[in-house]
């Protein structure tokens, strides 16, 4: 993917396409922000929450800008990735739309497996009406991004939505297939774009708890 390949949204939202914390293979593809932002900028979430820090970030900071309200959570387990988008997100003047948490991972036991997953310790916010999964990385660990549900289900606002990138590798698609199990009531949608997006939507009231 080329950078130039996020011109058209940079337009869209008023963002400089020169200065783009981008890094080829790992930033979100345009079609995956695409969907992020149409949702963000149509449902105006107050409380979104981010696994995975970058291009995300800055595109869904401009989104709570755009929209006049709104905060976007970013946990990020590296503490360089951390740093460059925090400086990203402020050279576009953002900053007061984002919270780039630098969150290591740790470990957690879930349903008798091991997982390493961010420290969410300092994630202290609202319901949240957004998740976006975009980390950890896969080669951490078999099923990777499955801990964002389990552990954060309880704080995820009654109408939420959650989108997860990367959704056609196999690992994801089992992943999905091990939260539906756990939530049935969520509603699963697969958007089969350039690298696979789940969507789950948690609206029905008391599924999250
Ligand atoms: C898929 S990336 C997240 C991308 C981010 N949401 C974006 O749109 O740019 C998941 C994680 O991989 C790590 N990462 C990013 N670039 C990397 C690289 N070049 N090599 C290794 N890890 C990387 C970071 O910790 C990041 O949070």
């Amino acid at each position: 993917m080329s950078i130039a390949a996020y011109q058209p949204l940079c337009e869209r939202l008023g963002l400089d396409s020169g200065d783009l914390p981008y890094t080829p293979d790992w930033s979100a593809a345009p079609d995956f922000l695409q969907l992020i932002v149409d949702h963000a900028l149509t449902h105006k979430p107050a409380v979104i929450v981010e696994c995975g820090s970058g291009m995300t970030t800055l595109m869904l900071a401009r989104c709570c800008a755009l929209n006049g309200g709104g905060h976007l959570y970013s946990l990020e387990n590296g503490a360089d990735y951390a740093a460059n988008t925090r400086a990203a997100v402020a050279r576009h003047g953002l900053a007061q739309h984002s919270s780039i948490i630098h969150a290591p991972l740790r470990p957690y036991t879930l349903d008798g497996r091991d997982y390493q997953w961010y420290d969410v310790e300092q994630l202290t916010t609202g319901a949240i009406d957004l998740l976006i999964i975009d980390g950890p990385p896969g080669f951490i660990q078999k099923h990777s991004r499955y801990p964002a549900l389990p552990l954060l289900r309880e704080r995820l606002a009654d109408d939420c939505t959650v989108f997860m990138d990367d959704a056609a590798r196999p690992d994801e698609r089992e992943l999905v297939g091990m939260w539906l199990e756990e939530v049935p009531a969520a509603r699963h949608e697969y958007i089969a774009n350039e690298r696979g997006c789940a969507i789950l939507r948690m609206t029905d009231a008391g599924i999250n708890r």
